[in-house]
């Protein structure tokens, strides 16, 4: 499974870059505005310095909502660097701009889906990533890993290649059960990925490690 994070804080995305497990990162606009990323070439300036610390693939969100708007601002993304891939939302005009895209050989990820037709459309018209988001569905009580479990049934039945870039990652545990289905990428949080190190008997064990060594040191 590929560990994407998902943030626009630069310290952040080179702490997992030099964990060395990192294969690319998801922004979104809220998490640009919350790094106070603001202005069009703020925005496209800070696509570059991602791209530039991390090796895989870097999602930069279109605001447009038209198909036009949406070629538009992709097509000025994708010249940004070979890193980048479009993020689309799934609108219809998002399906339209998904498909001229992939038809060009430009990596897309169609985001914000909710539901397995959402993720279907997605496919079909050619995303390289689907983002499901699971946290979301988990914060209004509905389960947001049987989404995962469905896609990946509906992908696997057709052979599909779109990668399911499980989304709206909260926890740990969000990502084992998602490596447990078979997703292709995950994008959470440093603390979630993090978290996955922390054993209360690996810390036991090596301070007892540690200690016994000195005593015959
Ligand atoms: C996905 O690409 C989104 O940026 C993200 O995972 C949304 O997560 P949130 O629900 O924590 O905002």
């Amino acid at each position: 499974m590929k560990f994407f994070i998902d943030t626009a804080n630069i310290e952040q995305i080179k702490e997992a870059q030099a964990l060395g497990i990192l294969d690319g990162v998801t922004t979104n606009p809220s998490l640009m505005a919350k790094e106070g990323i603001t202005g069009y070439d703020n925005i496209m300036n800070h696509y570059k310095t991602i791209c530039d610390i991390v090796e895989g693939d870097v999602s930069a969100e279109v605001i447009a909502i038209d198909f036009d708007g949406m070629v538009r601002e992709g097509e000025a993304l994708a010249a940004l660097h070979p890193q980048i891939v479009i993020k689309l939302p799934v609108i219809a005009e998002g399906i339209k701009a998904c498909k001229y895209f992939s038809d060009k050989g430009v990596k897309t990820n169609v985001t914000l889906v909710f539901s397995a037709g959402q993720a279907l459309l997605a496919a079909k018209a050619g995303a390289t990533y689907v983002s499901p988001f699971l946290g979301r569905l988990d914060d209004v009580s509905t389960d947001g890993l049987a989404l995962i479990e469905e896609i990946r049934l509906i992908y696997d039945n057709y052979a599909f290649e779109t990668q399911i870039l499980s989304a709206s990652i909260r926890h740990t545990m969000h990502i084992i059960e998602c490596a447990k289905i078979g997703s292709d990428v995950m994008t959470g949080p440093l603390s979630a990925i993090k978290g996955l190190l922390n054993h209360p008997l690996t810390d036991i064990g090596l301070a007892k490690f540690l200690e016994d060594y000195k005593k015959g040191n």
